[in-house]
């Protein structure tokens, strides 16, 4: 094994964040600065997970909560010297046992249109795509 899996937490938030803006596929915006970040860890505690090398730095990530009815996944991502091994997989499948342990029967996920390999990834994984559009509106705060 040439990495760990543990919990994703904010004393890992700086490090993994610079993870995930390192990864083509991977968008963040305002809701991963560290207050929303630390809220969304708060609400769900011991979902997200992320994994490190043996020298102690992150090469994998994701965050994983619900808001009571449906999981949501995001920012899923695996470096590229550690993909096709299977540590995609491990991670979602971390997060999936959590929400169901919680009772919660599906998950979503949000997928760039043009990132064709990331939707290989999720069909292997049982995902299947879905006829309803994602809309979002800005809420002055
Ligand atoms: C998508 C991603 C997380 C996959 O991570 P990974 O660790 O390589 O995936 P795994 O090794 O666990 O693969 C799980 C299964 O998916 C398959 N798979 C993974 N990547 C694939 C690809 N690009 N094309 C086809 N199949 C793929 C594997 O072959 C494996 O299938 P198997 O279990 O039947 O052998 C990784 O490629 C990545 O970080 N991509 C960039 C970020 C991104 O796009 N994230 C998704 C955002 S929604």
């Amino acid at each position: 094994m040439d990495h760990v899996i543990s919990n994703l937490t904010m004393a890992d938030y700086e490090e993994t964040v610079a993870f995930w803006r390192s990864q083509i596929g991977i968008a963040l915006n305002e809701s991963d600065e560290r207050e929303p970040m630390s809220r969304f860890l708060m609400r769900n505690p011991g979902m997200s997970f992320i994994a490190r090398n043996a020298s102690g730095v992150v090469v994998a990530a994701v965050l994983c909560g619900h808001d009571g009815r449906r999981g949501y996944l995001h920012h899923l991502a695996v470096d590229p010297a550690h993909r096709r091994k299977g540590l995609g997989r491990a991670l979602v499948e971390s997060c999936l046992a959590q929400l169901a342990a919680v009772g919660i029967p599906k998950c979503n996920i949000f997928l760039f249109n043009e990132n064709v390999e990331g939707r290989r990834f999720w069909e292997k994984l049982g995902y299947k795509s879905v006829t309803w559009i994602p809309m979002q509106r800005v809420i002055a705060i």
